[in-house]
Order: C-alpha cells, then structure tokens, then sequence
C-alpha cells in the first residue's frame, strides 16, 4: 500500500480505487471472519442512530458484524488501517482519531440505496474504505459500489466488488449506491473518523 499516493489522489479527486493492497493471506483470513455460519455474529444493519434508527430491509439489505479488536486475524487489519490513518494524517493533516470497521453480508438479491455515509448532525466521518472480498466475481454478479459526484445526479465510478480490491473516499463528498447483487456479496466497510460530534 502506497500511502504517499492514496493522499495525493484523495487529496486531488476525493476517491481512490486499490487493485489489491493487501496479500492473499491476509484476504483469505478476512475471508473466513466474514461468514455468518455463527449467526449469533451478524446482525441486520440499520439506518441512523437512537432514535431515528430504523431497519429498513428495502434500503439496505445487509448484515454486519463489527471488527473484534481481540480477534487475531482483525487485529491484523486494523494494524493494517492504523499505519494508513498515521500516514495520511502526516500528509493531510486530517486529524483522524480512530477507526471503525464492520464485514458485511449482502444476501443475494440486496443492495443498499444510494445514501451518505455522514449522518445528518454527526460529521465525524472523514472518510470511508471498503475492501471487497468476493472471490471470482464477474460484472454480470451485480453488486457494483456506484459513486455520484457531490450533488448526487451524475455517476463518478462503478466499482466491481472483486476479491482484494478497496475503494477510500471522502465520507462526506459521493453519495453512494450498492447496485443489487445475485450472489452473496461480502465485504469489509470502515470509517476514520475525527474526535468528537
Ligand atoms: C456502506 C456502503 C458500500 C459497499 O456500508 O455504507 O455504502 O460497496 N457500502 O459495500
Ligand atoms: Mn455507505
């Protein structure tokens, strides 16, 4: 991971698309940490927070399950993000404080409506990461992450939820869309954030 480069380019166009970041192995993990064979793990998502939080399965359609800073193979990841945090704040001055990450399941047949990841009144999140980790997926698989420029009309980039790839964006400038998927999508979304509301 070139952090010199993820800077620049989200510093010039807000968003960057990463072929493979990580080694396989690490994927691999991740991988086996983002099944729900234990139910008790993954939770349907909702939308907003105390009271205005709802689940609304027409929106969004997956389920979560945060990061366990107690688990090896998550330990390993927010390593990972930690190293990414302390570099981009050396180059950007970002200032962010902590991260925050959850692996997510779309059964097939979901997606998620185009949103954005700032809710209204709680601008701590600066930006987003989404690392994909859907072994041999094909355009025709669906699933595509759709950006829209700020004003939430015109289409950026469609990005195809392939094994290995990540996105980083600034939280607050693209609305966003997940396309319906026909298979099973799995996926690792995070947030570095600032302190305080
Ligand atoms: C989200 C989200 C995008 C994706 O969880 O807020 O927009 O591609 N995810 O999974
Ligand atoms: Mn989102």
């Amino acid at each position: 991971m070139n952090i010199e480069e993820i800077a620049e380019q989200l510093e010039h166009t807000g968003y960057i698309v990463l072929d493979q970041p990580f080694p396989d192995l690490l994927l691999t993990q991740l991988l086996t940490r983002c099944q729900d064979d234990n139910p008790a793990r993954f939770h349907a998502a909702h939308i907003g927070r105390g009271a205005a939080k709802v689940q609304i399965d027409s929106i969004r359609g997956d389920v979560i399950s945060w990061l366990d800073e107690s688990n090896s193979i998550d330990q390993c990841y927010l390593a990972q993000m930690e190293t990414l945090r302390m570099g981009l704040n050396r180059a950007l001055y970002l200032g962010l404080f902590d991260y925050e990450c959850h692996y997510a399941i779309y059964a097939a047949g979901t997606g998620y409506a185009k949103h954005s990841d700032v809710l209204v009144g709680k601008k701590n999140r600066i930006l987003t990461t989404v690392l994909y980790l859907n072994e041999d997926w094909q355009a025709s698989d669906g699933g595509e992450l759709v950006l829209f420029e700020p004003t939430g009309t015109d289409r950026i980039a469609t990005i195809i939820p392939k094994f290995g790839t990540m996105i980083i964006f600034l939280s607050e400038s693209f609305p966003h869309e997940v396309l319906i998927s026909h298979h099973t999508r799995r996926s690792l979304t995070g947030w570095f954030r600032v302190s305080g509301s």
